[in-house]
């Protein structure tokens, strides 16, 4: 069984004064977007389901935010550092590919230089927040764990010649592979702590197995994406260092506009070259988590998927209706960002406090834990609920409580964090009350409750 990784990882921050491109992005806009169903297979899920045109890959998380009940207010840190350089790298992205400045390009950088700031000494694998997958690349297709991200659309690897970060890694070796066409591409990758990844574009085969029933009989399926961009580094920044980032490299599922490579991403050469329908379904869950490629699984929801148009196309970025709590709205009307590769949801500073403000017995845990991190009394975890179209989705308390402070404190790290901009992100704290569809074809992202 295949297993795709969604969850934190390092991230970048824009390379310094990115050019215009505007073609860049006319040639990798997507042309193909009504494809013709491929292998109907079911998944291998309980209860068993009739055929489907998705291919299903269970999902496994490998450390949750909290061990035993107990915050990794550590890893949790490191993660909302990580976040907001992602953004800045996405939006650095966006400016380069399309030639006009991200609406949302307003980044305070506050709270992620600080966030960042706060974790001194090196982390133990056991500090990342992630979930693990694997791809095979090239030919004779060698297997790399990879870790999975909707808020970027970037595929790198370290490579064989990388001397920085790079050890205990599986490394890509373009020479090694018959499929590989070295490009002329460069990348450069600079981050938050004024480290960098680097390397060239290679183009290779990437594919993706998932074990599915077809009727009674288990079928392997393979999914192979050719020609795709694949960059190799040969210098990886500290965060990716083994101890920091088990994965060995980083594949993006965001749309070409914040490609850094100015490429597809590695979904849409899976759609061009007809794999798959133009569209994929996530859930997160503390078990049975599951991303499908080219469809949804009728297993693992009910109901109408209410829908949200992605504009502008670049993140999954969409309109959310409103954050309310208790019957009280703190924010409406306003974009967010819906991200499998980031833990919280995140909002602005203002909203944020008056939200807390309004949650009896919370208190600002910025010195204590993170810049812009809140706790709850952990008896009464509330709800909020975030309204998107015409749906209300009910944060879970179980989602919402991202563990006790420290082992036997009365004080949980509350999942709704203050991030650097008005722009929001929808991480796993949502996304686990909900099963989302990322509908590629039609730009927009689908919300359906969970069966
Ligand atoms: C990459 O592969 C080529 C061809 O097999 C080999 O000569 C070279 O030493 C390899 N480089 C590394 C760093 O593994
Ligand atoms: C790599 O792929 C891109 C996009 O398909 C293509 O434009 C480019 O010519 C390819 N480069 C090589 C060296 O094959
Ligand atoms: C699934 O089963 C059907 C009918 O037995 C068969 O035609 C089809 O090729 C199978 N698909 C796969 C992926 O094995
Ligand atoms: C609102 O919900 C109804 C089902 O109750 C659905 O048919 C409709 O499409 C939804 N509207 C939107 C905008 O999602
Ligand atoms: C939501 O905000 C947009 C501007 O971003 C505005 O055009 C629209 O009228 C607003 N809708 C509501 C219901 O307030």
């Amino acid at each position: 069984m295949g297993s795709f990784q969604f969850g934190c990882r390092p991230r970048p921050v824009p390379c310094p004064v990115p050019g215009r491109n505007p073609r860049a992005v006319m040639q990798s806009l997507l042309t193909l977007l009504f494809l013709a169903p491929v292998l109907a297979i079911a998944a291998s899920i309980q209860p068993p389901v009739e055929l489907q045109t998705g291919h299903a890959i269970e999902l496994d998380q490998r450390a949750a935010v909290a061990h035993n009940g107990v915050a990794n207010t550590r890893g949790f840190s490191v993660h909302l550092a990580r976040v907001h350089a992602k953004m800045q790298r996405g939006f650095a992205a966006y400016a380069k590919n399309t030639g006009s400045e991200h609406p949302n390009f307003h980044i305070v950088g506050k709270f992620g230089r600080r966030a960042l700031a706060t974790v001194g000494v090196p982390l133990t694998d056991d500090d990342e927040l992630l979930w693990h997958g694997t791809v095979s690349v090239g030919n004779p297709p060698v297997k790399y764990k990879v870790d999975f991200d909707t808020g970027s659309s970037d595929f790198f690897l370290p490579s064989g010649d990388c001397k920085t970060n790079c050890a205990g890694h599986v490394r890509y070796n373009g020479s090694k592979s018959k499929s590989a066409r070295a490009t002329t591409k460069g990348f450069t990758l600079n981050y938050l702590d004024g480290s960098q990844v680097k390397g060239k574009v290679y183009n290779d085969t990437v594919s993706f197995s998932s074990s599915a029933m077809n009727g009674t009989q288990l079928v392997t399926t393979k999914l192979t994406a050719n020609g795709a961009a694949v960059g190799a580094a040969s210098v990886y920044s500290d965060g990716f260092a083994l101890d920091q980032f088990p994965p060995d490299g980083l594949l993006g599922l965001g749309f070409p506009q914040i490609s850094h490579f100015g490429r597809n991403p590695v979904v849409h050469n899976l759609i061009q070259q007809k794999q798959i329908k133009p569209v994929f379904g996530v859930k997160l869950a503390s078990s049975k988590s599951e991303l499908m490629l080219g469809g949804v699984n009728p297993g693992k929801y009910k109901g109408a998927f209410t829908w949200a148009a992605v504009n502008p196309v670049g993140f999954w970025q969409i309109k959310v209706g409103s954050v309310q709590y208790k019957g009280k709205t703190f924010k409406k009307n306003f974009s967010a960002v819906v991200d499998t590769g980031t833990t919280v949801i995140m909002g602005d500073e203002a909203s944020v406090r008056a939200l807390y403000k309004a949650i009896p017995g919370s208190k600002d845990v910025s010195e204590r834990v993170s810049p812009g991190a809140f706790s709850v009394p952990c008896k009464s975890i509330p709800t909020v609920n975030i309204q998107i179209g015409n749906m209300t989705v009910p944060i879970s308390p179980a989602s919402f409580n991202l563990g006790q402070l420290y082992a036997g404190s009365k004080e949980c790290l509350g999942g709704i964090v203050i991030g650097d901009s008005d722009f929001w992100i929808l991480g796993d704290v949502f996304l686990r009350n909900t099963y989302t569809q990322f509908d590629i074809g039609n730009k927009r992202v689908g919300f359906a409750a969970l069966k």
